[in-house]
């Protein structure tokens, strides 16, 4: 039996698995039920009784070693599949690129900041409809049929019944709020406009306009300077400087066109001035009382401001965008720069 004892220790010393299934096959072959030692133990009452302190020391002593290697081994396997499993992720790999994020449209994004802008000082936002009666596009705001100034704006129309037209300007959003609201009002209005025009870098058959209005008694010309002042200063930057130049809208007397000195040369004289260190980015003037008396507005009480400025070239001073129709072709080479803006 001692004989045994030795030889299986020896076994069990020198034994290195080659893998798991390995050392399970070897923990059954010695200590299950039907293993080796176990049968070693179940012989050890036809022991000799003067041999038995050192057989029974030698046996578990056996029954010891043999079960701290096969949990060695089953331990050491265990830990390098744990590694294996974990080798098919590499965490120093960079992640993978994700889905391209769009950006905002860069009219958007002057639009966003127009409005931004003038709620600081109260405006609010009203939005309109794109397809408007001749009342609230034209005849409201002093342009009533056959008037030349409909000559400034190539409409479309719209030939349902009654005939309707495509907004070629964002002020007949003044006329409903001014038919709707009561005074103070102090709201801008942004938006999409039409015009038949043949396109070109300088025109295109739509476009977007924002529309602004500020109806209260007491309202004075220095107060829409001021506030076309101060919404100059906060789009193109705080040296910027406006100039007004008297001028004819249908629905403001008087009125005016308003240039701002030249973002790119800053007055000196360039390409984008025309040399005359002046661009013009809007019409204004003091909303004419007929126009607040055809909406229903006590003209001897109210008086107020209006102004209309095209958002495409209020972007193209800020980008220095030199052809409108990049705005509508929506092409990703023009769009991704305006990515980070
Ligand atoms: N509606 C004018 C246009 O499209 C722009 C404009 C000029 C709006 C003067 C106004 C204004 O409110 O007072 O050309």
């Amino acid at each position: 039996m001692l004989e045994k004892i030795h030889k299986l220790l020896e076994e069990v010393e020198s034994f290195g698995a080659q893998s798991k299934e390995q050392v399970e096959e070897y923990r059954i072959k010695w200590l299950s039920k039907k293993g080796e030692v176990t049968a070693l133990f179940d012989d050890f009452k036809n022991v000799p009784s003067d041999l038995k302190k050192e057989v029974g020391q030698k046996l578990n002593l056996l029954k010891t070693k043999a079960q701290e290697k096969i949990n060695e081994l089953k331990e050491k396997f265990e830990s390098e599949s744990d590694t294996n499993d974990k080798k098919g992720i590499d965490l120093t790999l960079p992640a993978l690129p994700t889905l391209q994020a769009g950006s905002r449209h860069p009219l958007s994004l002057v639009k966003n900041q127009i409005i931004d802008i003038f709620s600081r000082i109260g405006f609010t936002v009203s939005d309109g409809k794109e397809i408007e009666d001749d009342w609230h596009n034209f005849s409201a705001l002093n342009t009533p049929e056959n008037h030349p100034a409909r000559d400034m704006q190539d409409t479309f129309y719209v030939n349902i019944n009654p005939e309707m037209v495509l907004r070629t300007q964002t002020s007949s959003v003044q006329v409903h709020i001014m038919e709707y609201q009561k005074p103070p009002i102090r709201t801008i209005s942004p938006g999409r406009v039409y015009r038949n025009e043949a396109i070109s870098a300088r025109a295109h058959c739509q476009f977007h306009q924002v529309e602004g209005l500020y109806i209260d008694e007491n309202v004075s010309f220095a107060d829409l300077k001021q506030t076309l002042l101060y919404f100059s200063k906060e789009m193109f930057g705080a040296e910027t400087k406006i100039r007004l130049r008297p001028s004819y809208f249908p629905f403001t007397e008087p009125s005016a066109e308003m240039d701002i000195s030249c973002t790119i040369c800053k007055g000196k004289g360039c390409n984008v001035c025309k040399h005359t260190g002046w661009v013009e980015i809007l019409g204004c003037g003091m909303v004419d009382p007929q126009v607040l008396t055809n909406c229903g507005i006590d003209a001897n009480k109210y008086k107020g401001f209006a102004f209309g400025m095209g958002i495409e070239r209020i972007t193209m001073l800020k980008y220095q965008v030199k052809d409108l129709r990049l705005f509508f072709e929506n092409d990703v080479r023009f769009l991704k720069q305006f990515t980070s803006a």
